[in-house]
Formats: structure tokens, C-alpha cells, sequence
């Protein structure tokens, strides 16, 4: 049997992970994170596509490419959460397709400024995780992997 195909993405800023704003979203950088994920998802029977981008049609392309393979999606939309419409509208695609979306974030976007508290996503998502750092990622593997 082969693995399900997970696409874990993310959007702009998370590049800097461990340099920006470390108080609020730690201290690990992207490819530690990138390592714990392979890890757990090794470990769920997954199988891992961990990207990051800055660009916005680019996450779209990758949003329909994991629904053209019939892969679920870990989605950290970063600010693309607050305002994406485009982005929410190929999320949207993913349940269409048949396949799961988590959201996911670092921080807990619920407690911070006014403008966080608005996801566009979340209304297109299986389901959100948020406030649990780098393990967001992880207890988003576990949810698909049930
Ligand atoms: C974030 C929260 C967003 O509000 C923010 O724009 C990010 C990161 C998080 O993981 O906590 O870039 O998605």
C-alpha cells in the first residue's frame, strides 16, 4: 500500500523562523521544524512534501497540485490567513476534492492583535490547530493520520 501523501505548506515570513519574533514563535527554524515533521510523519506512515513560500500564486499552485495528486493538506498560511481570498478559494478546492485541510499556526492567532482574529481559511478547513508551536505541525499529522 502506498503512504498517504500529506503536502505540508507554508506561507510568507516563515522562512525566518528562529530569528523573527522568537518570543512568539520560538526558536527553531524552518528546516528544524521541516526535521520533526519528517520524523513524526515517518513514524504516522506518511508520506511528506514540506515547502515554504513567500508568494501567493505560487502557494496556489501548490494548493491544486496536492489536490490534483489527492494529497491532504497542513496549511500555515501565515498573514495570507487574514485577508487571502485567492488562498481560500483553492482551499476550498481540497475538501471539494475529496481530501482534508488542517490550518495550522505557531502562535495562537485568538490572543493577539485585532486583525489576526479573522482566519479566511478556517471557514474552507477540515479543522485548525493554532497556539501549540512547532507541535501544531505535529498534532495536524496525527489528526489525518486517523
Ligand atoms: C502565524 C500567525 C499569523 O498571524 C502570522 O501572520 C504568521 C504566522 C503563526 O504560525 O502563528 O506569519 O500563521
Amino acid at each position: 500500500m502506498t503512504a498517504q501523501l500529506v503536502y505540508v505548506l507554508n506561507g510568507p515570513n516563515l522562512s525566518r523562523l528562529g530569528s523573527r519574533e522568537p518570543e512568539i514563535y520560538g526558536s527553531q527554524t524552518l528546516e528544524n521544524v521541516a526535521d520533526i515533521v519528517s520524523r513524526e510523519a515517518g513514524s504516522l506512515g506518511l508520506a511528506v512534501d514540506f515547502r515554504q513560500t513567500n508568494d501567493e500564486a505560487e502557494l496556489i499552485g501548490w494548493i491544486h497540485e496536492a489536490v490534483d495528486r489527492g494529497a491532504d493538506v497542513v496549511l500555515n498560511p501565515a498573514a495570507f490567513t487574514h485577508y487571502s481570498y485567492a488562498v481560500r478559494d483553492a482551499c476550498a478546492l481540497v475538501a471539494g476534492g475529496g481530501g482534508k485541510l488542517v490550518e495550522i499556526h505557531l502562535s495562537n492567532p485568538a490572543t493577539r492583535e485585532e486583525f489576526r482574529h479573522t482566519s479566511v481559511i478556517a471557514g474552507v478547513a477540515t479543522g485548525t490547530i493554532a497556539g501549540f508551536g512547532s507541535d501544531s505541525y505535529l498534532l495536524a499529522l496525527r489528526a489525518l493520520a486517523r
